[in-house]
């Protein structure tokens, strides 16, 4: 007549959900991006991801020693040049904003954070692709492989100490990594982004990295029907020499954060992308959403599904709730 299990008897008192809780969220497991804009006296705000400011090296610095403060695990930079063209000079020049903003952040807060940055020419390029084109348009693998060794060292001399290879060129870990080696930085490690999908979620980025992008990344981000074609991925960046490896978008592709999870043999990070945060924000915003809810709970399942690591842009804020408690 009776149920005779009963699992709501685990559910009954928070101090029972406390102790049977499978999935922590902690500070340390966040990474905040930030955005740093050449030339800027004042940080600017991105429209379309309230909250999220492209900063000035000043504010920069302030922010990044109050989240350092917040207890994040890391920080991970991307710069905005004033000048694009059309190799993305910007990218390696060691006076570059990324990399002036690698060392400021660097004599800030030196080794008590994870500093992180983007090798990635897409900020820096006229047409906003993430490499250099050839004589048809098409994005040069190879020839974006070269500029992508360059400005790895870049940073790496800046004082990055993890360095996120996010343009989907093939062999960028491998070759990122032999160039580290041959320049002496075999301690600065590589965050792969593995597996990242041409995804509408990026929108908001484009604004806050001033994008010059006209049409899509479809010839060299990955379909987001596929995820085999992930797994491969995955096992190409960690034969290449990956030290931790991504996924990205997060929350529509938790099936692929948990597939890679199973096969990988070091951290898994997932990037709960600026399309996720404008959504949550836009919906908290019209009081159809319960803000902090949401947000933990989407953090939550990012990691429920398997990343051991969540860039997001709420990593700041977040922290502060979870030292409330
Ligand atoms: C490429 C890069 C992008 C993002 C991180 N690195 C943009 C893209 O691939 O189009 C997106 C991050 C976000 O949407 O929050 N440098």
């Amino acid at each position: 007549m009776f149920p005779s299990h009963r699992p709501r008897r685990l559910r009954r008192t928070a101090a029972l959900r406390r102790m049977v809780s499978e999935t922590t969220l902690r500070p340390e497991q966040m990474i905040l991006p930030m955005f740093v804009k050449e030339g800027l006296t004042e940080p600017v705000a991105v429209s379309s991801m309230p909250g999220v400011l492209q900063h000035s090296r000043d504010s920069l610095r302030k922010a990044a020693v109050e989240a350092v403060q917040a207890g994040v695990g890391g920080l991970m930079l991307f710069g905005v040049p004033e000048k694009h063209d059309a190799v993305g000079s910007g990218a390696t020049d060691p006076d570059g904003i990324l990399n002036v903003a690698l060392r400021d952040v660097h004599s800030e807060v030196g080794d008590s954070t994870v500093i992180m940055s983007d090798v990635c020419l897409d900020e820096f390029t006229d047409h906003g692709h993430c490499g250099v084109l050839d004589a048809h348009g098409n994005v040069d693998n190879d020839a974006t492989l070269e500029i992508y060794a360059e400005m790895a060292v870049a940073q790496a001399r800046a004082g990055a100490h993890v360095l996120g290879p996010s343009g989907m060129m093939d062999g960028q870990v491998g070759v990122i990594r032999g160039a580290l080696d041959d320049a002496g930085f075999q301690d600065t490690g590589i965050l792969a982004y593995s597996a990242k999908y041409a995804s509408a979620f990026f929108g908001p980025f484009r604004e806050a990295v001033d994008s010059q992008l006209k049409g899509d990344r479809k010839a060299y981000q990955q379909d987001p029907g596929n995820v085999r074609e992930s797994l491969r991925e995955v096992q190409l960046d960690l034969a290449e020499g990956a030290d931790m490896v991504m996924v990205k978008p997060a929350l529509a592709y938790l099936d692929v954060i948990r597939a890679t999870a199973e096969i990988s043999d070091v951290p898994v990070a997932a990037y709960q992308v600026s399309g996720e945060y404008a959504m949550i924000e836009a919906a908290a915003a019209n009081g159809w959403l319960d803000r902090r809810r949401t947000i933990t709970e989407a953090l939550t399942s990012i990691r429920r599904a398997g990343a051991d690591i969540v860039l997001t842009y709420w990593a700041v804020e977040v922290a502060g709730w979870l030292r409330e408690g």
